[in-house]
């Protein structure tokens, strides 16, 4: 291909998502056949521009040396290519890979952590860590060998129904000159400049039902228009599996409730966490895989706190549901199928060794197999199967075009069962995000009320706190300008600067939330963070920027109006300096304040945790909980 990219700026992207949400979100079965429809008649259209536009892009990425941020702007909800989806904040997290010395032990570097997803892994010093020159080639190597092959599979894609929705955003400025007849469609940038004031979010309405919808971005063209138009039918079609708590009407009965969980071999869940001296080459996770994979405890915060590691949740599930009131031994009296296997911790292993993709896909492939082999799985193709996978979808949609990951939510077989992950992708109808784990697992109902009690009476003397880093080599992110207007207000805003070790333990942490009004919570390398639920739970009001964070996530833990329990800031707004976040919350009324608050600590907080697995609780329905009901909900919606 004569198509040289010898300009980039892979830290740079202007991407606009926008995003639409219903006020009021009912079942609509029969959108979902319409919305396809459109789809993959406007796929077609736009299938040779869709060609030359992905294998452009791939090229231009394969030629970065660093692909940590916003390269590709570009929102497919195809089967075989959604590894591209609009990663608003980021893209590939973690391509990079530190080879400096990590000295810290692994602990302190929990808040670094949630900093970035990548940077879990990564090792407490993120950005300061690892410099652009540090990067594992062998990756990117092999990605340019498939760059001939990946243009036949595209070509080869067939567009169907629900699989097919494609939608292009921005691209960088960098990309225009190189076939700017082609692009003019997505390239129109800041085409649109928006007038002085900006209200908090633009309001319109649904054209099939006339309900008033909240639009957190503008769109920038038609194709945008329909791919989010797509995540809103998909929050839709998530929503009403939602369960409405019939269960606990009802509790103790198992009636057509029975879950099943299978016995797989231990070389899928329990010996991957055996493997925790050596699952990323600078650090020991042992102490993360202790106490039921809590963690340690963390006295001083009280009883039910651990030292809790973000992608713990596959273990945490795992014990839960092994205890779960209606499971059932005999999977002819089964509903729901629950498979424990621990993909998150096994790509992890792997996402910083120098291995074949091969090698990545073993476990994929033969639990995989395994499951083909029964007939509990064949009955339904899979659609009473949940996977629990404690990571973010990226980490599991490997194609040809990137080699980040395994591609075990590529493989056909795994389109119908439910996946349950951290971060879904917007355009799965079965990515169901479920809340990163936060560090407070109560046992009992009197554990939550206590901690309410506590963190509602709270003094909080910030107004507003930001707990994070700078990104210093990305001109797109929006964290430098947020540190700007934090630092320049001290008496409103306090920083807890993540980079030189600020927010080194959970504690420190959780104290900065518990003591502040509003925390800010932009994305990081991708766009949910394990600290918007750490700040929800400390009763800290998450000041978001990006949908894609919380809004078009957690549709079972999160309500819909999400001006219940946060502030939307547009990102795009920011960037323009439309808007001074200090001034925005400081207009916020006490009343205001006091609302969200009382909402999110007495409606929300219990939801959003995941008890000890002995937990029995009476009054308060948790995460899991929730999850398991809206899980069973959705089984018998749709067999
Ligand atoms: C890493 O740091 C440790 C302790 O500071 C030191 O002993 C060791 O030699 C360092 N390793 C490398 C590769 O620099
Ligand atoms: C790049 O790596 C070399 C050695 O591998 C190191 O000496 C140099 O300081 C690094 N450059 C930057 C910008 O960190
Ligand atoms: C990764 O492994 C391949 C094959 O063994 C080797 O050619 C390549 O140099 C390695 N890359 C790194 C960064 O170690
Ligand atoms: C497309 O797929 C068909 C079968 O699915 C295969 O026979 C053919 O070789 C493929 N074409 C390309 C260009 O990969
Ligand atoms: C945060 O810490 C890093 C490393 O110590 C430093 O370079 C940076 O200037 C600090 N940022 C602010 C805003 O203080």
């Amino acid at each position: 291909m004569p198509v040289s990219v010898s300009k980039r700026r892979p830290r740079t992207s202007k991407k606009t998502e926008t995003e639409t949400s219903d006020k009021s979100l009912k079942d609509h079965p029969t959108c979902f056949k319409n919305i396809c429809s459109i789809f993959s008649r406007s796929v077609l259209y736009r299938l040779p521009l869709t060609i030359f536009f992905l294998f452009f892009i791939y090229l231009w990425s394969t030629s970065t040396t660093v692909i940590s941020g916003n390269v590709v702007h570009i929102c497919i909800s195809s089967r075989k290519l959604n590894d591209l989806y609009c990663l608003t904040a980021g893209s590939q997290p973690g391509l990079r890979v530190p080879v400096n010395n990590f000295t810290k032990p692994f602990s302190e570097n929990l808040i670094r952590s949630e900093e970035e997803k990548s940077v879990v892994v990564l090792g407490n010093d993120g950005d300061k860590g690892f410099s652009n020159n540090e990067t594992f080639s062998g990756e990117r190597d092999s990605e340019k060998s498939t760059v001939g092959t990946s243009l036949n599979i595209i070509k080869n894609e067939t567009f169907t129904g629900e699989t097919a929705g494609i939608r292009v955003s921005v691209l960088d400025q960098d990309s225009k000159p190189i076939h700017e007849e082609n692009l003019d469609s997505v390239l129109d940038q800041d085409s649109n400049p928006k007038k002085e004031t900006v209200p908090d979010i633009l309001v319109d309405w649904d054209s099939e039902t006339g309900e008033e919808q909240y639009r957190y971005i503008k769109s920038k063209d038609e194709n945008e228009e329909t791919a989010l138009k797509a995540v809103d039918k998909y929050l839709q079609i998530q929503r009403s599996w939602l369960s409405t708590g019939n269960n606990r009407a009802n509790p103790g009965s198992c009636e057509g409730k029975g879950v099943y969980v299978y016995d797989l071999p231990s070389k899928f869940n329990k010996d991957l966490l055996g493997e925790c001296s050596d699952m990323v080459p600078w650090a020991n996770f042992c102490g993360f895989f202790k106490n039921d994979a809590f963690g340690e405890s963390i006295e001083k915060l009280g009883k039910g706190w651990f030292n809790t590691h973000q992608y713990s949740l596959e273990p945490i599930f795992h014990s839960r549901v092994l205890k779960h009131p209606c499971r059932v031994y005999d999977e002819n009296q089964a509903k729901l199928f629950y498979v424990p296997f621990y993909g998150g911790i096994d790509v992890l292993r792997w996402h910083f060794k120098n291995v074949s993709m091969d090698v990545k896909d073993v476990l994929a492939i033969e639990v995989v197999k395994w499951l083909g082999s029964k007939k509990s799985w064949r009955r339904n193709s899979g659609k009473d199967h949940v996977f629990v996978l404690g990571k973010i979808s990226w980490d599991f949609r490997r194609n040809d075009k990137f080699s980040w990951g395994s591609s075990l939510l590529e493989m056909q077989e795994m389109k119908n069962p439910t996946k349950l992950l951290i971060e879904r992708n917007p355009w799965e109808v079965n990515d169901i995000a479920i809340p990163h784990p936060t560090f407070f697992h109560p046992k009992t109902d009197d554990e939550i009320s206590s901690w309410q009690n506590k963190i509602i009476a709270k003094p909080r003397r910030h107004l507003i706190s930001f707990a994070g880093g700078a990104r210093p080599g990305n001109p797109d992110s929006i964290r430098s300008t947020l540190i700007d207007q934090c630092t320049s207000s001290p008496n409103q805003c306090r920083f807890l600067n993540c980079t030189d070790g600020g927010c080194d333990k959970p504690e420190s942490l959780m104290e900065l939330f518990q003591d502040s009004e509003f925390c800010l919570q932009p994305p990081g390398d991708s766009p949910t963070r394990k600290s918007v639920f750490d700040s929800l739970v400390s009763g800290c009001i998450p000041v978001i920027f990006d949908p894609y964070t919380a809004y078009y996530q957690y549709t079972w833990h999160l309500p819909d109006d999400h001006r219940t329990y946060s502030v939307y800031i547009n990102k795009e707004d920011l960037k323009a300096k439309k808007v001074n976040v200090i001034e925005k919350l400081m207009s916020k009324t006490l009343r205001e304040r006091e609302d969200m608050r009382s909402y999110i600590v007495h409606e929300l907080l219990p939801g959003l945790v995941y008890g000890d697995s002995n937990a029995k609780f009476e009054r308060f329905h948790d995460a899991f909980d929730i999850t398991m009901d809206s899980l069973l909900h959705k089984i018998s919606k749709n067999l």
